[in-house]
């Protein structure tokens, strides 16, 4: 199933066990589609025409992808992540069945864009075969050592993404590679003696070839389902097996669907997330209100901003819970993950944020860096 997206580690994570128990919930994932299609579709009727009627055009990702989320969020909160009678299991393989849909979906549009990018590149004199780089991009030095990217993303959803880039002593580190041009990548890793290209997630991969172009003895280091989903498959070092830049420090979230690694900068407190990071859905291309109105039924009496189906994608709750205790004491100042979230807002509290997004998996409790360091004393 390599190079068709579908996250293999994640069905083969509790062996034959896991695969009886994921093929047993398919009915009830085809279920949980059927009820949320009505609502999708009926947007989509709606959303579709007014676009054309208002000169906005077509796009694959805003109009017909991105409102998926808003019913989705709704009917897998009701069915599965608060319903008191789901079984967490029924509620994790349901999650691996969106990740294969989601996965499957992404490979195969993206599979069709990543050509037309490559033709296009070529239309404009390029050579070989790297992709056209996005037309908006937008580089942000935040610091000497911190630059974000920002660059549009416009392929199975309308959602832009981002990449940081961390210059520390001989070192620099692309963490969650995006598609801006070959140049900018050799501008940004200028003069460094090692480059490492991080992948944060299992689908944050496509953009990989730009950077391995700009730099081809670059190391390859995060999530290794990142690798197994790219085409051709690409071996990308596990973080968590001994990631050896002085001054990071990795945490690993391989216990849900993302299989997500993530990185602290010490230095400057700058955590680097993946998908899950809070704020990540709302920089979606969606109005407003429709996900307003999905987030208000499906999160109602509760403080999680956590969108239903990341829930779902939550496999190991004991690991997970483990590895965010050890992040929250952690003394992080500002975050990016691989789209853009909260952390350009004034008065932003990482640990709030993250504490919050993930209440509804965490014991309530005080895991701060300042709780940690009292009970250490
Ligand atoms: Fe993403």
């Amino acid at each position: 199933m390599v190079g068709f997206g579908m996250p293999t580690r994640l069905l083969a994570y509790n062996g034959a066990r896991g695969w009886i128990a994921f093929f047993l919930t398919g009915p009830l994932f085809f279920l949980a589609l059927g009820v949320v299609s009505p609502p999708w579709m009926l947007f989509v009727a709606f959303n579709i025409p007014y676009r054309l009627a208002t000169c906005q055009g077509f796009s694959i990702g805003r109009d017909v992808f991105n409102p998926l989320f808003a019913p989705v969020d709704v009917v897998y909160a009701f069915l599965f992540t608060r319903n008191p009678l789901c079984p967490r299991g029924v509620a994790g393989n349901i999650g691996k069945w969106y990740a294969c849909q989601l996965g499957l979906l992404a490979n195969l549009i993206g599979l069709v864009v990543q050509c037309r990018r490559i033709s296009a590149a070529k239309k404009e004199g390029g050579t070989g075969d790297l992709p056209q780089a996005d037309p908006n991009v937008v580089v942000t030095t935040v610091s000497a050592k911190i630059t974000t990217v920002r660059a549009d993303f416009q392929e199975t959803l309308d959602l832009p993404a981002m990449m940081t880039v961390v210059r520390h002593g001989d070192v620099v580190i692309f963490h969650n590679p995006v598609f801006c041009s070959k140049e900018t990548y050799e501008e940004l890793g200028k003069d460094a003696k090692r480059v490492i290209i991080h992948f944060p997630t299992a689908f944050h991969h496509m953009a990989a070839d730009i950077a391995m172009a700009a730099f081809p003895k670059a190391e390859l280091w995060g999530s290794p389902s990142a690798g197994d989903r790219h085409n051709p498959q690409l071996q990308v070092k596990d973080t968590r097996d001994g990631f050896d830049v002085e001054g990071f420090k990795v945490a690993s979230l391989a216990g849900c669907a993302y299989d997500e690694r993530w990185l602290l900068f010490e230095p400057e407190g700058v955590m680097l997330f993946g998908d899950l990071v809070p704020g990540v859905t709302e920089a979606m291309d969606i109005p407003a209100w429709w996900s307003d109105c999905g987030r208000g039924i499906a999160g109602c009496c509760e403080k999680s901003t956590m969108i239903s189906y990341q829930r779902c994608f939550c496999l190991n709750h004991e690991e997970i819970i483990a590895e965010l205790k050890k992040v929250l004491s952690w003394n992080m100042k500002v975050c990016y993950g691989c789209h853009p979230g909260h952390a350009d807002q004034s008065n932003y509290d990482v640990y709030e944020d993250m504490a919050t997004y993930w209440s509804w998996l965490l014991p309530a409790g005080d895991y701060s860096a300042k709780a940690a360091g009292v009970q250490l004393t």
